[in-house]
């Protein structure tokens, strides 16, 4: 149960061993900005006599000199002081503190409150068994406390302590504090969450946090600790084996073993075990471990196993019970929990770590998103930052995994951007959908090469990129004419034609745009398979998409042509009377006006327009295909009539 790949809670269960009587809880506070939650922190941790002398020390003259509190200790200086490195700009962030009273051991993570950072409230949640949802009293269930709430029930948390703070700045009302329990018991039961203590708090004061207070005669429940130690938090069920190979140990040819974390059931020697995504089985020979060999190993520890056959596994496979395998799958329906500044565009290729693999992955138009508040569910095209939505999922190959509801690692995964390599999403696996097994590849006779052959040139895609206007098609045409003089075949798919057929129902937005390029993509591989030479000239603004297009042939059949016009010639040109509408406001989303262009980094043709004729342009790009090998160059005729060169397919049957 943890999506925080990118930064483990430092501490394991297995670590802190010699829990007292209740076992170790690990909890998670989820609050707005200012609802307390440092405040809260610092005071358990006080309170738990956590802090080290010297900490106190500095938290005393710290009140004094930067504190809200008078001569109170301002607890929110202290939690907020450990974690103020941590706020600049790291990808995923939670502080694990841990603390401790004679009867059991505790780990809060601490995660800021800001909505941007629902991401590390969403890692925090993935390995807590309880949430702490904090509510300012004058404020009420807010939408903040909503969507952590939804989160937090997502996360497969089914039991909240509802703590109602700063209730002294409303005079210790007992209505105000069953108006907000019922205000959340209303919502949260819809979610799932079955269990919520509602606590009147001051986090400040320190009233029911360690003992009932004399201002709350009418409240006969716990305080925060003691609710906290007492509290029995349902264990998730080992489940069958599941392990996924995180390292391949062979440090000499007698030794051959497979580390990983074991994140389902448990396993011994003697075990059989089947390796995915090859199927194939094996009988556990070892659990060895820093500490000797173990008789038996259980979720949670990390451990090296060894097998009585000679198996090809690798980093990514998941050892599995043989019995209760895994499922394997490369497209799944899936909750995400978009956590970026860009929004998720549906098509566009970013990477999914899953378990100890890190692939390729895209996802479809969503089906839904969720409106936290009402939990209606409403149509989206895109996932903008924190929203949370459901859409398929589908992988660059099959993976082992299991349904986020029976295994909360081996079901759930963390998005990556392929540039800026940010995690920018989570998300939570439903199930495999049936087509990913029951499409196949129909092999076919006549392929690629034959064609190639016959053609007597190979095929490639040349994507000429760049801003409206820059002249993209008129260079394209000119290629696609002298290459017909050298006898290729070629096709040119063109912006403007290519949106009044197929991608006639796409529009301007980054979405759109990315579905138009995915497209055209698909259609340039279908016609490099089909042995062509295909001319595209698409504005193509995004990197990420002109690189799906690269990635779907082989290397060296995608010949980036970036057409460089700067934006001012381009405007200046006008040649559709385009540019004046975008900054007349008429058109919206125009390229270079109000939508970006990013342009390439390593294109294989760079063609400056303000020193390029079109036809040296066009001629630099046919050059390049003679010097790369992927067309000849045209033979002169004893007249001096261009022959074109035999073609090998000329002298075959
Ligand atoms: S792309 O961004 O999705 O690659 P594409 O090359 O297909 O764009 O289409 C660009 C052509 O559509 C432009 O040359 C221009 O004639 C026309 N066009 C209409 N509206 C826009 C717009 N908002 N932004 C850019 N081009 C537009």
């Amino acid at each position: 149960m943890n999506l925080s790949h990118a930064t483990d809670a430092p501490c394991s269960a297995d670590e802190l061993t010699a829990t007292p009587s209740k076992g170790l809880l690990r909890f998670i506070t989820c609050g707005s900005v200012d609802d307390g939650k440092s405040t809260l922190i610092g005071h358990l941790l006080y309170a738990t006599k956590t802090l080290l002398e010297d900490q106190l020390q500095a938290l005393k003259g710290d009140s004094r000199r930067f504190g809200t509190q008078g001569e109170d200790l301002d607890f929110a200086l202290l939690v907020d002081g450990l974690s103020a490195e941590r706020e600049q700009g790291i990808t995923i962030d939670v502080a694990y503190r841990f603390f401790a009273t004679t009867r059991r051991k505790f780990i809060v993570a601490d995660t800021p409150g800001h909505e941007q950072y629902t991401r590390n409230m969403v890692t925090g949640a993935s390995t807590a068994d309880l949430a702490v949802i904090l509510v300012d009293a004058r404020k009420g269930v807010l939408t903040q406390t909503r969507r952590h709430s939804y989160l937090v029930a997502l996360l497969g948390i089914r039991r909240v302590v509802l703590a109602v703070n700063k209730l002294d700045l409303m005079d210790w009302s007992h209505e105000t504090f069953a108006q907000i329990e019922h205000d959340y018991r209303d919502f949260a039961t819809k979610i799932g969450i079955d269990h919520i203590t509602a606590i009147p708090l001051s986090a400040l004061r320190g009233d029911n946090m360690t003992a009932h207070s004399a201002n709350t005669p009418w409240y006969t429940g716990p305080s925060l600790l003691h609710y906290l130690e007492d509290v029995d938090v349902d264990v998730e069920s080992e489940g069958p084996l599941r392990m996924p190979v995180q390292w391949v140990n062979r440090p000499n040819l007698d030794f051959r073993g497979f580390a990983g974390r074991i994140l389902g059931g448990s396993v011994k020697p003697g075990d059989r075990i089947r390796v995915l995504p090859s199927g194939k089985t094996s009988t556990v020979a070892r659990i060895v471990t820093f500490d000797g060999d173990l008789d038996i190993a259980q979720r949670g520890q990390s451990i090296t196993l060894t097998l009585a056959d000679e198996l090809d596994i690798s980093r990514g496979d998941v050892i599995c019970a043989a019995r209760d395998p895994a499922g394997l799958a490369d497209q799944f329906e899936a909750t995400l929990i978009w956590m970026a500044d860009t929004q998720m565009l549906p098509g566009r290729p970013y990477l999914v770590k899953l378990g100890a693999s890190t692939l390729p992955a895209s996802f479809g138009h969503p089906k839904y998103v969720v409106d936290v508040n009402s939990l209606d569910h409403l149509a989206a095209r895109t996932l903008a930052l924190n929203e949370i939505g459901v859409c398929n999922l589908t992988l660059d190959r099959a993976v082992a995994f299991d349904p986020y509801a029976d295994n909360r690692d081996m079901g759930s995964f963390i998005v990556i951007d392929r540039f800026t390599c940010q995690t920018v999403g989570a998300g939570l696996l439903h199930f495999a959908l049936r087509r990913s097994q029951n499409i196949h590849w129909q092999t076919v006779e006549v392929d690629k090469q034959a064609r190639a052959r016959q053609n007597g040139h190979k095929p490639c895609v040349l994507w000429l990129t760049g801003l409206s206007g820059s002249g993209k098609s008129t260079i394209a045409n000119i290629v696609e004419r002298q290459l017909h003089a050298l006898d290729a075949r070629t096709y040119l798919l063109d912006g403007d034609n290519v949106r009044h057929g197929l991608n006639k129902d796409l529009g301007f937005t980054a979405a759109d745009r990315v579905e138009n390029i995915r497209r055209i993509g698909e259609v340039a591989k279908l016609m490099v398979d089909a042995g062509l030479i295909v001319i595209t000239a698409f504005i193509s603004p995004f990197r990420s998409e002109r690189r799906l297009a690269r990635d779907m042939v082989q290397a060296g059949e995608f010949v980036e042509v970036f057409v460089d016009t700067p934006l001012t010639t381009a405007e200046q040109r006008d040649p559709k009377g385009l540019y004046r509408k975008a900054r007349s406001g008429e058109l919206k989303n125009f390229t270079g006006i109000d939508s970006p262009y990013e342009i390439p980094q390593a294109p294989e043709l760079h063609i400056d327009t303000l020193t390029a004729t079109p036809e040296e342009a066009a001629a630099a790009i046919v050059d390049y295909l003679i010097h790369t090998g992927i067309v000849r160059a045209r033979q002169e005729s004893a007249h001096g009539l261009p022959t074109g060169k035999p073609r090998d397919g000329d002298t075959q049957t």
